[in-house]
């Protein structure tokens, strides 16, 4: 086998062009950040979009850009502003996304979109062509490019092809309603293993292949004219060892080292010591619940008012997907309702919430996990969410409470975790109350499970399997069916 060319639409870092410099910022997301640490610029290439449009990169620095891109082992695709707009905030946000997360109501069916996706999954295919040799692994990721294994497969019928997909596979009833379904099925079966999150989404996937094409499926095997193609579930761990490390070289540095952010958070702790810290990070995605926890939040105020000036919310939300309106209307009625609640609850020594809405350092992000007695995560739907991971793996003394969604994906592997129905207000409520009294003793215990388990199944172990598994089918020579 040849190297592996890992290909999706965010690469690892952002580029921006600012006074003529190019600025690299790591990228915000649990497929950049999981896969950037199993990516090694020697054995791997990794393309994708810089971020810049080809309207924003003047020509005298094409040669950096690519080189800035070359030194963390990654090559770019060129897309255009009308291509972006099309493809990235077109089909892949305004139609996948919200159609995926069950948000029926906010997926938009637009013929111009479908086509520009169609034309800039063509363009990813080919830079594969250009860029990798028959015997390179393809390993394709992601809702935004459900089309390329097809398109490669058509080329290189030999090569072969694996595609995760990290958001849900929304259930037969939801996916039929798409206008394009059968495309984009035949799409993601040019590949030779296709991977999901869960079981369930597994289940989901398969069910729209048999009932949408009338293809034969045995087990997890689909069959198309002589090839099988494998379907499987791998549940995205994450580099358990880097946060835990990283949590380990706070604890040590905090008398010599601190940032602003942990001056903040210890002076609140020293000025108010019984008072819990909750914390919330996600990127600001209306399936990520920020709005309805918010509410809950207020609710549980009011069912539980003892608790006020003993419990503060920090949010962090990362700004993702601006142009989108959806996203644009979530962003001012989180700003409202924060403001509402902040303005008639406060008192003179409490603010009940901290909102920050921008992206932070990794650094910063410890700060915030190491600090927070529990991490409570709402998603009303999501593929896997590793958040909830990276927040265990930094806990090294063990205590901490974390309340997590049913809807998402880590919710199968977490099951030590408090779950809940982001839903439903009363048991958020009393949940609240139970991760704020809980004893230390439960708190260590329950996190000794989780840590053991994502320690296990680490990020480096679900690529290790996803890419033995790829080989192994090509291995197995079960790729043929011999007619
Ligand atoms: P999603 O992929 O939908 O954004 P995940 O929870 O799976 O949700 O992944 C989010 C990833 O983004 C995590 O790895 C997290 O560390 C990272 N991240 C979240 N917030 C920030 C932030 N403010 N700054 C930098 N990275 C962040
Ligand atoms: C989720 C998706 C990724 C995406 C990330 C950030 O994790 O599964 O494909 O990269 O969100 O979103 P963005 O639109 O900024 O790439």
């Amino acid at each position: 086998m040849g190297k592996t060319i890992i290909i999706s639409n965010r690469l690892p870092i952002q580029l921006q062009i600012s006074n003529g410099n190019i600025d690299a910022i790591p990228s915000v997301g649990g497929l950049a950040t999981g896969m950037k640490s199993v990516h090694s610029g020697n054995e791997s290439l990794w393309v994708g979009w810089s971020g810049l449009t080809q309207e924003d990169t003047p020509p005298e620095l094409e040669k950096d850009i690519d080189e800035a891109l070359e030194k963390n082992g990654c090559a770019k695709v060129n897309l255009s502003a009308e291509e972006v707009e099309g493809f990235y905030f077109g089909f892949s946000n305004r139609t996948i996304w919200p159609l995926f997360h069950y948000f029926l109501e906010y997926s938009e069916f637009e013929l111009d979109f479908w086509n520009t996706y169609r034309e800039v999954n063509r363009k990813f295919a080919d830079a594969i062509i250009e860029k990798s040799s028959e015997d390179d692994v393809i390993w394709v990721h992601d809702y935004q490019l459900m089309l390329v294994p097809q398109m490669v497969r058509e080329k290189r019928p030999n090569t072969s092809i694996g595609f995760f997909l990290h958001i849900p596979f929304p259930s037969y009833e939801i996916f039929r309603t798409l206008p394009w379904r059968e495309e984009v099925l035949q799409g993601l079966l040019g590949s030779d293993l296709i991977g999901f999150h869960t079981y369930d989404y597994e289940r989901h996937f398969l069910s729209s292949v048999r009932r949408l094409l009338g293809l034969e499926v045995s087990f997890n095997d689909i069959y198309l004219d002589n090839r099988v193609i494998k379907v499987d579930s791998f549940p995205m761990g994450i580099d358990y060892k880097k946060f835990k490390t990283a949590a380990q070289d706070h604890e040590q540095n905090k008398n010599t080292h601190k940032s602003d952010l942990q001056k903040r958070l210890d002076s609140h702790k020293a000025s108010a010591p019984d008072t819990k810290l909750i914390l919330s990070i996600d990127r600001l995605d209306y399936s990520k619940g920020i709005a309805k926890r918010i509410n809950a939040f207020e609710y549980f105020l009011n069912k539980y008012p003892e608790y006020k000036e003993k419990v503060r919310l920090i949010i962090l939300a990362v700004p993702s997907r601006s142009n989108v309106p959806q996203y644009q209307l979530l962003k001012r009625e989180i700003d409202e309702l924060v403001g509402r609640i902040n303005g008639e609850l406060a008192t003179v020594n409490w603010t009940p919430i901290w909102y920050f809405y921008r992206s932070l350092p990794f650094e910063n992000l410890i700060d915030l996990y190491t600090s927070s007695d529990i991490a409570w995560l709402t998603p009303l739907r999501d593929g896997m969410n590793l958040v909830a991971k990276e927040y265990i793996a930094t806990r090294t003394d063990k205590t901490g409470v974390l309340i997590l969604s049913e809807m998402a994906g880590s919710a199968y592997e977490m099951n030590e975790a408090l779950l809940i129905n982001p839903n439903n207000f009363e048991e958020q409520a009393d949940t609240l109350k139970r991760a704020i009294t809980m004893p230390e003793e439960e708190q260590k215990s329950r996190n000794t499970f989780l840590q053991n388990r994502l320690e296990r199944y680490n990020v480096e172990v679900w690529a290790n399997e996803f890419m033995n598994a790829l080989k192994q089918k090509k291995e197995g020579g079960d790729d043929f069916i011999s007619q």
